[in-house]
């Protein structure tokens, strides 16, 4: 792996063919052991609802594929990075399971997250043009203003809050750079208000499928609604003002505007509609949770933002930072990545097989929900020398080959890898270097800088002082 050390903005990813699997009959093959600690009734569902990153990275001990009890269901875990590979790799498992089930509910069953075969990959080609690597640069000034924007915002000795922060500055980043326009301005803000109450909703709504329980009219509820109702609303009024403007920038929003399906027939409103939304949400929630978990990595290794200020000093001098910059700031990219290492935004992966097939020499039948989890297998002491420290270097070029395959793949690899790699990676390097180049943080009283498991992972509540340099 060459995270640090490419001129681009590479994202930690393995792609490639999926390793061979195993072609002995289904009958001769094995079940998976049943992971131990399971209670009677419950199975192994509390300990996955009480701390479910200890359950999940702890599985590793119990073998590489280990069947879960939740409940009555039975949900097979992957523990090892080659098969968490081979699955994420192989045509046999889909999208599918509860998880996806009550995003669909909420957000649309027409966009690219959550859609599969012909239609996923028919979408896949009309969305992939606007984060293609050459597609990046474009971007450069938007992303590099609102990093300085955020700059100019913070106050020296001001406490902030980080959640709020990171997520204003995340989805102004996705909806000015993908859906052009100057009317997205305040937009972006109003969007930025309806998602974080939705998110925060939405995990509650996942684990706990209460059904009509939510309907009730609580004010928590009322407010979910309101939400989930105001940004559907928005990404009417913004595909409406888009066709009413009579342009056509070189965007996202034209190629889903202009996108044909499989005839030659334009794709249907319903489908535009929930393809802005399927990619506006996970592209705000996750670069949000990152910038938070970045955030509480530059309090807690002070030394880590001097060197970032340092780098920043010798590549850009005293002007602002600029898109060209970014590539050459290889530490502050090495300081992300192991950050996504540590506190992969993207903590847990599902998906359903649609046949039945093997893996790792054991039997899948059709239809199991699968589950694995990349802040196990990031933080795998079988992976990595000194796994729960933090240390950047382990990404320079010399050292990052030795990295097992699929052992980091905080973007996933395969047919459902995130489109966004390279947009990401840019935006985090130019807020990241902005930020450190011009403060030192402490975290503030209040804080609760422990892991909030979401849709996302990300700090529970980050309050942070600001502090000149
Ligand atoms: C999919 C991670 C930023 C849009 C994914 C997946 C991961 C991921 C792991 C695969 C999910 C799966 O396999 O089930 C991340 C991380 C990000 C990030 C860590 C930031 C650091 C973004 C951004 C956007 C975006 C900024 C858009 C603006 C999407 C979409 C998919 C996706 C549309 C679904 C792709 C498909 O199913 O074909 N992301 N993402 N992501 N991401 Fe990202």
């Amino acid at each position: 792996m060459t995270v640090g050390s490419s001129p681009e903005f590479p994202a930690p990813l393995g792609q490639e063919a999926p390793p061979p699997s195993d072609t002995r009959p289904q009958a001769e093959l094995l079940e998976p052991p049943v992971a131990g600690g399971a209670l009677p009734f419950l199975g192994h569902g509390w300990k996955l609802a009480r701390d479910p990153l200890a359950f999940l990275s702890q599985l590793r001990d119990h073998g590489d594929v280990v069947r879960l009890k939740l409940g009555p269901k039975t949900v097979y875990a992957v523990t090892t990075p080659a098969l968490t590979g081979a699955v994420a790799l192989s045509p046999h498992y889909i999208i599918a399971g509860p998880l996806w089930e009550s995003l669909e509910g909420l957000l649309g069953k027409e966009g690219v997250a959550t859609a599969n075969g012909p239609l996923h990959r028919r979408q896949r080609r009309t969305i992939q043009p606007a984060f293609r690597l050459d597609a990046i640069p474009a971007y450069g000034p938007i992303m590099a203003e609102e990093a300085q924007a955020l700059v100019e915002r913070w106050r020296s000795g001001e406490v902030l809050d980080i959640t709020a922060e990171s997520f204003r500055v995340a989805v102004r980043v996705s909806a000015r750079c993908l859906m052009r326009g100057s009317y997205m301005d305040d937009r972006a803000d109003r969007i930025c208000g309806a998602l974080a109450t939705l998110f925060s909703g939405m995990y509650q709504r996942m684990v706990l499928p209460l059904g009509p329980l939510y309907r009730i009219p609580v004010p928590a509820n009322l407010e979910f609604n309101r939400a989930l109702a105001d940004l559907h609303l928005l990404v009417d009024e913004i595909v409406a003002d888009r066709r009413a403007s009579g342009q056509k920038p070189d965007d996202l929003l034209t190629a889903l505007l202009e996108a044909k399906d499989d005839n030659g027939e334009p794709i249907g409103e319903q489908e535009i509609h929930d393809q802005v939304i399927a990619i506006i949400t996970p592209g705000s929630e996750t670069v949000g949770s990152m910038i938070m978990s970045l955030l509480l990595v530059l309090t807690e290794h002070p030394e880590l933002g001097d060197k970032i200020r340092d780098e920043v000093k010798s590549v850009v001098g005293d002007r602002p930072i600029a898109f060209e910059d970014a590539r050459k700031l290889t530490f502050t990219a090495n300081v992300i990545v192991e950050t996504m290492r540590l506190y992969p935004a993207v903590w847990i992966l599902t998906r359903r097989a649609v046949t039945d097939t093997e893996l790792g020499g054991y039997r899948i039948p059709a239809g199991a929900d699968l589950v694995y989890s990349p802040y196990a297998i990031q933080r795998d002491a079988r992976s990595y020398e000194r796994h729960e420290e933090f240390d950047p270097d382990r990404w320079l070029p010399e050292r990052s080959k030795d990295v097992p395959k699929y052992a980091m793949t905080p973007f996933s690899v395969g047919n459902r890898k995130c489109p966004s790699d390279h947009f990401s990676m840019a935006e985090l390097t130019l807020i990241t270097a902005a930020i450190a180049a011009a403060f030192r943080f402490e975290q503030a009283p209040g804080s609760d800088p422990r892991p909030r498991i979401g849709i996302t992972l990300r700090p529970r509540r980050l309050l942070v002082r600001a502090l000149p340099r």
